[in-house]
């Protein structure tokens, strides 16, 4: 379980695609930063306290982390969660993606290890690893610049209200500069996903996204 672990996150901070279940055991799938620490054999993630992840990961104790590199599932993960598909998990309540998911971590919560008035930092302890069907997609340009903009879009949704005006411009010019390229060089889909994202920017921008007067 740790050799799978330490092997697909060697990098040090990775993406996934946390689900967590309400009271209601309805799945809720995020996409989120992970990171695996060897020395103590957990994970951390870093949810942000307003998110229906930290509250579900709080009263249920436990998540799967859904492990790929397609950037369409992430972005069907926040955007089209009714296409998400869901299968039972091994250990755990909380299901895990059916779909293309390279690596399926399920896990108990540990513990909260920071929280601040923005995120919490929470202590995941593996419960079981295993491999999914695979992303199988080599590394595209694209779906890094359609990931990097899910990443920018997203904070600039949660976080609009303490941001000064200078940080919301510069998250504005990095979405835009990301969806050029995915537009670019990407697939249909995602094509297609760029421009519902370039929408959703704009009608953030016209719903006065001014950020906090410096
Ligand atoms: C690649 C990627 C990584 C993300 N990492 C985090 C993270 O570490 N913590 C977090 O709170 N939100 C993160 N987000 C944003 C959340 O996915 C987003 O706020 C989501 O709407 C939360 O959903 P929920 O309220 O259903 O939990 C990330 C988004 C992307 C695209």
């Amino acid at each position: 379980m740790h050799e799978l672990l330490e092997r697909y996150l060697r990098h040090g901070h990775h993406e996934g695609i946390v689900v967590t279940v309400g009271r209601d055991l309805r799945p809720n799938p995020a996409p989120m930063g992970v990171e695996y620490l060897a020395s103590s054999k957990i994970i951390v993630i870093r949810p942000y306290v307003k998110t229906a992840t930290y509250k579900n990961s709080l009263s249920s104790k436990e998540i799967t982390v859904n492990l790929t590199s397609d950037s369409l599932l992430f972005f069907n993960a926040l955007f089209r969660r009714d296409m998400m598909k869901y299968q039972p998990s091994r250990k755990v309540k909380t299901p895990v993606i059916d779909g293309a998911v390279d690596l399926y971590v399920e896990g108990e919560i540990q513990g909260i290890l920071r929280e601040t008035a923005e995120r919490a930092q929470l202590s995941v302890k593996p419960v079981a690893v295993y491999p999914g069907r695979g992303s199988q997609l080599a590394y595209s340009r694209s779906d890094h610049a359609l990931i990097e903009a899910l990443v920018y879009i997203t904070k600039l949704e949660a976080l609009r209200e303490c941001l000064s005006k200078e940080a919301v411009q510069v998250l504005q010019e990095r979405i835009l500069q990301n969806l050029s390229i995915a537009e670019r060089l990407g697939s249909n889909e995602v094509v297609k996903s760029a421009s519902y994202l370039k929408k959703r920017l704009s009608s953030l921008s016209s719903g006065g996204l001014n950020g906090k007067a410096a």
